[in-house]
């Protein structure tokens, strides 16, 4: 349980397994620009799609203790592995502070956005399996039908900063080629590291299919929370991400030049 001491100055913390949840940064940054983020990215343990939901589960206890150490006062789920398959352990650890994930926001977004009712979401093993979108959607409006794909190597693709990669391409069009014919008119981009190649999945699935991400969804739930909380940020500042890492700082950094295109804040190494 938390004792923590938390005003509208704390910051928001937001976790992924590594470089995904940069995504979800980007857009709160947008979205909320007055805001203190604390990011942990568990690189030394990513990926976590392909693992068993017992192992997710302890990653998401950890990750949110890590947080915790700073004090936040909202965590944001950047992952939507965790998201489907350990929301409630984030909750119990986090006591008091609010926590919002990314699979909930993009399933809300998506059934608002589909107009015929057919909407394919793409996201790791782990999520695919659990049917945790399709619940969602389904929450939202029972007649949706939902047609799901596990992507799984778009995560270490992402990893390596293959954005624009002909094997990117390549894998993209083995993966999506199905999805894209099957008259979907919306497609949730489910694991947060794929937005890094939304622009190769766009040349795939065309103009007719609107993309749906998971990173941009959640920011804008973020915003109607901490309002309603009375939580905002007052400040004007713009403050640099405190970012957080369990391995490969240096790659980390790297990384972040490609993906956020900004200055560049430290990276801490720390222990799991
Ligand atoms: N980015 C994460 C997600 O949204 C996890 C990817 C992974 O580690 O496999 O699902």
């Amino acid at each position: 349980m938390s004792q923590h001491k938390i005003s509208p100055d704390s910051p928001i913390g937001i976790f992924d397994s590594g470089i995904g949840g940069l995504t979800v940064v980007k857009a709160v940054q947008a979205c909320l620009p007055a805001e203190r983020i604390i990011y942990f990215g568990d690189t030394a343990r990513v990926p976590y799609g392909p693992k068993s939901q017992v192992t997710i589960r302890r990653y998401a206890r950890e990750d949110t203790e890590i947080l915790l150490k700073h004090q936040p006062k909202m965590i944001i789920v950047a992952c939507n592995t965790v998201s489907a398959l350990a929301l409630d352990v984030v909750e119990q650890t986090a006591g008091d502070i609010p926590v919002i994930g990314v699979l909930k926001a993009g399933a809300e977004l998506a059934a608002r956005r589909t107009r015929s009712g057919k909407i394919g979401v793409i996201g790791t093993q782990a999520t695919i399996l659990s049917n945790a979108y399709a619940c969602a959607i389904n929450e939202e409006n029972r007649e949706f039908e939902v047609v799901s794909k596990a992507c799984p190597l778009f995560v270490p693709l992402a990893e390596e900063g293959f954005i624009d990669h002909p094997a990117t391409r390549l894998v993209a069009e083995e993966y999506l080629s199905g999805i894209a014919g099957s008259e979907i008119d919306t497609l949730v981009l489910g694991c947060t590291h794929y937005p890094i190649l939304r622009r190769v999945i766009e040349q795939i699935t065309g103009p007719g299919i609107s993309i749906i991400d998971s990173a941009e969804a959640v920011a804008g739930k973020a915003r109607e929370l901490l309002s309603a909380q009375g939580m905002l940020n007052p400040g004007t500042g713009k403050a640099l991400p405190h970012l957080m890492v369990s391995d490969l700082p240096q790659k980390f950094r790297e990384l972040y030049r490609l993906f956020m295109g900004t200055e560049l804040p430290d990276v801490e190494l720390v222990g799991i």
